[in-house]
């Protein structure tokens, strides 16, 4: 059956963890929304690697990744990522890039960092050009990484472009882009990609007409979402289950299980409401202990309790079949343990999650209480030798949210993950 594996929360979920436990067995890994903003760290023969743009599946040997159509491609990202997974022997045999990606220019990330400079609201993006380059998307005006393999054509394409950008660059006082600083390493990129590239839509299409099985492999998280995340604060894509629809031209009839990640508590990078957020002595303890930094940017990461008014609201809008719990083990230590699990609002109690920010940041969120386990679970294999009181835990988040856990992570290592079923 097929399997999608979606981040519930802000991303950051431990997806590339999770997807990494999940995928052997499937044949296809397919990427379909974000770019290069996504940072996937995954183990492998004792490394740790992040990818950003790759599907997870990478490093599974008779696994095909397909980079889909709906995931914007900075092609000297993509070859770098390339070269560094050659190192680790990965043979790229099965390696597939979608001719209808559309690309990040120099342009995109230019007019992203100093848009973000200038804004009165500070989105915290990962400066990567991921809106701009979606925005042309929307506008008809995106280049393709089809358009890499002629150089005048992309030429032709990329000049009302620039000047397009140059224009909204300067608007903010900042450095023009010239397309001669970038267009040759663009064509080179081109010649190194095009063994890979292929119609997409026809090979997935093919792949599920003849039963094969494909994990859908999400970035960032549905709080993220452009349509139903916490708006401005989110990023240019659909990271839930829609995304998957667009960003690969599977219909409906092709999607099987959804499998949603959340963290046992929650994380969020950039700006934006945060109801459950922590401060103080707690917040850095959880930061520190659950390595709470950005894969892609470095940045600290804002950490709190875990939502499940905001979970609840997740699994609603994706139709969740059930939950993979991580880093459970970085709980280990607290006396006291806190969930939301509804909001107060004008004197009264709310379980709607509205993801508009006057909403999110007037409630106040009303918090149930669990006593710490105060007991190491990193080597936990079986969910009946968890301590009762990560159990009860556990069991309380199913039986608030009526969706089941399926899986547990107690640690970074793939061993490291308690199986229900
Ligand atoms: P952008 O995707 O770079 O435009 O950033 C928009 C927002 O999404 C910012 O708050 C980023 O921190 C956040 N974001 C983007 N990608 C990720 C991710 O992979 N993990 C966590 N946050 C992300």
């Amino acid at each position: 059956m097929n399997l999608a594996v979606i981040g519930l929360q802000w991303g950051d979920e431990g997806k590339g963890k999770a997807i990494d436990y999940l995928a052997s067995g499937f044949d296809v890994v397919v990427r379909y929304q974000g770019g290069h903003n996504a940072g996937h760290t995954i183990y492998y023969k004792g490394q740790k690697i992040i990818l950003h743009l790759l599907p997870s599946g990478i490093f599974s040997p008779g696994t095909t990744s397909v980079i889909g159509n709906g995931v914007v491609i900075n092609p000297l990202q993509l070859i770098k990522e390339i070269e560094n997974v050659k190192k680790y022997g990965v043979t790229l045999e099965k390696f597939v890039v979608s001719y209808f990606a559309p690309l990040i220019l120099p342009e995109h990330q230019r007019l992203d960092i100093v848009f973000e400079n200038s804004r009165y609201i500070k989105i915290g993006t990962t400066k990567r050009g991921i809106g701009p380059a979606y925005e042309d998307l929307t506008g008809r005006r995106a280049i393709f990484a089809r358009d890499l393999l002629d150089k005048d054509d992309f030429y032709k394409k990329v000049k009302p472009l620039n000047k397009y950008y140059n224009k909204l660059i300067g608007a903010y006082d900042g450095e023009k882009v010239e397309i001669d600083q970038y267009i040759d390493e663009y064509i080179e990129a081109g010649k190194i990609l095009k063994p890979f590239a292929q119609n997409t839509v026809y090979l997935l299409n093919e792949y599920f007409r003849r039963g094969r099985s494909i994990l859908f492999e999400g970035a960032q998280g549905i709080l993220l979402d452009i349509n139903f995340g916490t708006y401005p604060f989110v990023t240019s894509s659909n990271p839930s289950v829609g995304g998957i629809f667009a960003g690969t031209g599977l219909s409906h009839k092709a999607m099987g299980q959804i499998t949603g990640i959340s963290k046992a508590y929650t994380t969020r990078v950039g700006g934006g409401p945060f109801p459950a957020e922590l401060s103080g002595e707690s917040a850095e303890f959880l930061r520190e202990k659950g390595k709470e930094y950005g894969a892609t940017t470095g940045r600290p990461r804002r950490v709190g309790w875990l939502d499940l008014v905001a979970l609840k609201y997740a699994l609603m809008i994706n139709g969740v079949d059930d939950v993979f719990l991580t880093k459970l083990d970085v709980l280990d230590e607290f006396d006291e343990i806190n969930v939301v699990t509804a909001y107060e609002t004008a004197g009264k109690k709310s379980d709607v999650f509205d993801p508009s920010i006057d909403y999110l940041s007037s409630v106040k969120p009303v918090l149930k209480s669990f006593p710490g386990w105060k007991k190491n679970t990193g080597e936990t294999v079986k969910y009946a030798d968890l301590p009762p009181r990560a159990r009860d835990y556990i069991e309380f988040i199913e039986n608030f949210t009526g969706v089941p856990v399926c899986c547990i992570s107690v640690g970074a290592a793939r061993e490291q993950t308690i199986s229900r079923t």
